[in-house]
């Protein structure tokens, strides 16, 4: 039997279109979930939009429009996103669909029957931006005395019937849990600074919402919704068929093996969510990791600057393969980003167009004009033969080391390790030389090339999908020979190659 992986996205909040930081996270997933497959697990990868809440229903109003209208039309944009962006999703959840606000009444069924959820009244601090409450020493004050959280949203005082999450219960068994899964979180800096947080004292939480309607109403008392983050932190077990964990076939991939977030929200993931669990005595997902952020050209990402990047037009202009390529090589995964244009284009032309792409171009039309545009025989190998191929023959080892660790930028780097040596065997072997002066040797290095190439491409094809399919039909491996146990099986000489021609377009600035 195939062993199983489950990964997620965040479900997007529909209160904006999706942006070139929201295309970060879901493409960064879908090359672990693509990896995964490759390497012959049985993968459920799970995104969608979270659609309930006070920010949603304003943003509806401003555009004059019923809540649920105007969730369902920008879900459809993220979903239309995912898409465009080859993004592999099994199963993509909307918060407003039956099947996920009968999940979330179930599980606080479960928690409040065992215990957990008791009626109080809240006030404090409340940030509308981030749908939370601050601390008063969590706050700084401006010049005009208002009220500012560490985010930079101002926050109002609030009073307000509510139901609480006994928190406070559960820190000693949070932090045993982190003791004993000390890769519950990743990147480790965050780890100690969510430690951190629940050594200084964890607060009972408030769950439920009278001041608005737009919400899961609280089984049995309609006055109150949900807390936003309730309901859209249940996704992850509503689409698996919560509370039908009997009959669902789903059921079998909880728990999560990984929800990839931003890092602003570990703090839900890592904490409430696993208490929530705990509360209704579920297992806990294995691991969070959580990456950082995207600024633009130095700047922060706002519609006010007026400088979002709509990940779309990225690739109408780019490509889509360019534009997965940039966002993972660009900055070590885990880490801030920044994006401008020129680095983009310079990431294309130079590793993909020139590092790649003339690589492949210079093997294959070689083979084409001198084999007769047939895989040659293996033949002699030299020493640097073996060198070169033994080094490519690693790479799934590796990978499978650094992908578990969320390390894409790590595997890209070592994925172009090879392709540099390929490049410096290539000019060092002179295959165009050999060509006159010994033939014989000419098709071993021809055939030394082609196989790092294959190795390199079934390797790459988790993040440029598109461009390493047209790569591995030029180098004649079948679509039934993609997966990463195929490598250990040699493919036979004289298989008829197709016409070579250039996967990777340069970029050319228009005048
Ligand atoms: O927080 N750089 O939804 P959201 C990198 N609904 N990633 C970014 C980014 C940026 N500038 N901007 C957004 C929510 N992201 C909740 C989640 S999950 C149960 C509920 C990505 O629409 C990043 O993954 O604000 C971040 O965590 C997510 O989008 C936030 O999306
Ligand atoms: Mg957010």
């Amino acid at each position: 039997m195939k062993p199983h992986y489950m990964i997620t996205t965040p479900i997007y909040y529909v209160n904006g279109a999706p942006h070139v930081g929201h295309a970060y996270t879901s493409i960064a997933a879908d090359v672990l979930a693509r990896f995964k497959r490759l390497d012959g697990y049985d993968v459920f990868f799970l995104t969608g939009t979270d659609e309930h809440g006070q920010k949603v229903e304003q943003a509806a109003q401003d555009k004059g429009q019923s809540a649920q209208n105007f969730a369902t039309m920008v879900s459809a944009q993220f979903r239309n996103m995912a898409d465009q962006l080859n993004v592999s999703y099994d199963d993509f959840i909307r918060t407003t669909e039956e099947r996920h606000i009968k999940s979330c009444q179930a599980l606080w069924q479960k928690i409040a029957d065992a215990g957990h959820i008791y009626l109080g009244a809240y006030e404090g601090w409340y940030s509308l931006r981030d749908e939370c409450y601050y601390g008063e020493d969590e706050l700084t004050t401006t010049q005009e005395g208002k009220k500012i959280a560490p985010t930079g949203a101002e926050v109002k005082w609030l009073k307000e019937p509510s139901y609480f999450f006994k928190l406070s219960a559960w820190q000693d068994k949070l932090l045993e849990f982190y003791e004993q899964n000390p890769k519950f979180i990743g990147p480790e800096s965050r780890r100690n600074e969510l430690l951190s947080f629940i050594k200084s004292g964890l607060r009972d939480l408030s769950v439920s919402r009278t001041s608005f309607k737009w919400g899961i109403p609280v089984p049995g008392d309609d006055d109150h919704v949900m807390y936003v983050w309730f309901d859209a932190l249940t996704n992850y077990i509503s689409a698996l068929g919560y509370p039908n964990i009997k009959s669902s076939d789903l059921w079998r991939f909880w728990p999560a093996d990984l929800h990839l977030v931003g890092k602003e929200i570990s703090r839900f993931h890592a904490l409430y969510w696993p208490a929530f669990l705990m509360a209704a005595g579920l297992e806990v997902p294995k691991r969070i990791y959580s990456h950082g952020w995207w600024t633009v050209e130095g700047e922060k990402m706002s519609k006010s600057v007026g400088n979002v990047i709509e990940p779309l037009k990225l690739v109408q202009e780019f490509g889509l393969d360019p534009v997965r390529f940039f966002l993972l090589r660009e900055v070590p995964f885990g880490g801030d980003g920044d994006y401008s244009r020129q680095s983009l284009i310079n990431r294309m032309n130079n590793e993909l167009a020139n590092d790649l792409g003339n690589l492949a171009q210079r093997t294959l039309s070689q083979v084409m004009r001198n084999c007769e545009g047939k895989l040659p025989e293996i033949g002699q190998r030299h020493q640097d033969d073996e060198t070169l191929l033994s080094k490519a023959i690693l790479l799934p080892t590796l990978l499978r080391e650094q992908m578990d660790r969320q390390a894409l930028h790590e595997s890209l780097e070592t994925i172009w390790k090879i392709i540099r040596a390929s490049n410096a065997y290539i000019d060092h072997q002179a295959p165009w030389t050999l060509k006159k002066t010994d033939p014989q040797r000419m098709t071993v290095v021809l055939r030394v090339l082609v196989d790092t190439l294959r190795i390199i491409a079934t390797c790459l094809q988790p993040f440029i999908p598109g461009a390493m399919d047209k790569l591995l039909t030029q180098l004649g491996v079948s679509e039934s020979e993609r997966q990463l146990s195929d490598l250990e099986t040699v493919i036979p000489a004289g298989r008829e190659l197709p016409a070579p021609s250039g996967i990777f377009p340069r970029f050319v600035e228009a005048e």
